[in-house]
């Protein structure tokens, strides 16, 4: 072989649907090594569109496209109620898997998964692109660089309109408790928590109250939660489906016994400090936020950080016990509406 030709990563799609488009998107521009060899959805016109897109073969289902055997991965981008059958066929046919959040929709199920990738040796991880997202990322930095002072507080604010449009037929899956396994929480709200770990460090208990305004929607379309860390620090957790647009949103503030960072993301991609000597507040300088103001390109940083796992044997960013916990936060908090106590994450 010439050794000036990098070795490719063979992935098939499997799901074609909303997030199928953002990682076909996040490859070509962000992961050059991986080459989409199969596309795979049960609905044909999603999977003759994905390959028309990649120039993949389409296949109504992974043992079809087991049989044609012409990829080493999958990248499985299912309703949740769907992952633990997938990833569990494609780790018992030896491949490697990245899985879109959550893991699963309990934990039982989640233990099984773990236990399939580890039978199988293979590379497993679970796609939370908010570990990529520049903003984030910046902030971590500057929290470790000692610019906020000792953390004191934080505050994420995740919502605005329904993942998919009221009144749609047939009913989305996402509105349907059994296969969504919860709301808006462990769905897109995973990547409003996911942050405030890689600030704050662990959860360790949460306190939590959901509420139904989006009738629609059996999962809860509205949470409201205190998460305390195992630092001792607490921060606060929103989330709303609204079923309608909504203003320009704080989506994070994390305060410091030297300054407070507040980002505006929505729309604008701020990301502004204060302190002391600039009450007024500024803004992140761009040389600060890796690939600028653009969040879309984590979900290539994410597959591209896979691909050299699989490739090179490297260390994930995150590896998949550590992303169970946007989903372990997310039913700790469903426990504690319920109960209305303290919930611990990880016990
Ligand atoms: N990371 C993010 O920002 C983000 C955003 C949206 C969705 N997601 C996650 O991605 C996953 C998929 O969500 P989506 O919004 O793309 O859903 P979707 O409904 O848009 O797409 C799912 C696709 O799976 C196909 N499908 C259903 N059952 C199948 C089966 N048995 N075999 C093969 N194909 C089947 C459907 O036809 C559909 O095309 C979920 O885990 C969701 O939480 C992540």
């Amino acid at each position: 072989m010439n050794p000036r030709v990098k070795p490719q990563l063979r992935l098939a799609f499997v799901g074609c649907g909303g997030i199928a488009q953002s990682h076909w998107q996040g490859i070509q521009h962000h992961a050059s090594r991986v080459q989409v060899t199969a596309v795979i959805d049960s609905h044909p016109e999603q999977a003759r569109q994905m390959a028309a897109l990649t120039g993949a073969p389409p296949f109504d289902c992974l043992e079809a496209a087991l049989a044609a055997d012409d990829f080493d991965a999958v990248d499985i981008m299912l309703p949740h109620h769907l992952h633990e059958e997938v990833a569990l066929q494609a780790f018992a046919a030896g491949k490697h898997v990245l899985l879109e959040k959550p893991m699963s929709t309990t934990l039982d199920s989640c233990d099984r998964i773990l236990a399939a990738a580890e039978a199988a040796g293979t590379v497993f991880m679970v796609a939370e692109q908010a570990e990529y997202w520049p903003d984030a990322v910046a902030i971590r930095q500057l929290i470790g660089a000692g610019a906020l002072g000792e953390l004191v507080t934080a505050s994420a604010l995740f919502g605005g309109n329904t993942p998919v449009p009221l009144g749609s037929t047939p009913r989305p899956w996402r509105y349907d408790l059994k296969a969504a396994g919860g709301g808006i929480t462990i769905d897109g709200g995973a990547h409003w928590i996911r942050p405030l770990r890689m600030w704050l460090g662990e959860i360790d208990e949460v306190l939590a109250t959901v509420g139904h305004p989006v009738a629609e929607m059996e999962g809860e379309s509205l949470a409201r939660a205190l998460f305390r860390f195992q630092s001792g620090v607490v921060a606060g957790f929103a989330a709303m489906s609204a079923g309608f647009e909504v203003g320009p949103k704080e989506e994070f503030r994390i305060t410091g016994t030297l300054g407070e960072i507040v980002v505006y993301w929505g729309g604008s991609g701020r990301v502004v400090f204060f302190d002391r000597q600039t009450p007024q507040g500024r803004d992140l300088p761009p040389d600060l936020l890796p690939h600028g103001k653009n969040r879309e390109a984590a979900f290539g940083l994410e597959l591209d950080d896979f691909c050299h796992a699989v490739l090179e044997g490297r260390s994930l960013a995150a590896g998949p016990e550590v992303s169970l916990g946007e989903l372990r936060t997310g039913l700790a908090m469903y426990r504690s509406a319920q109960t209305r106590n303290w919930e611990k994450v990880w016990a």
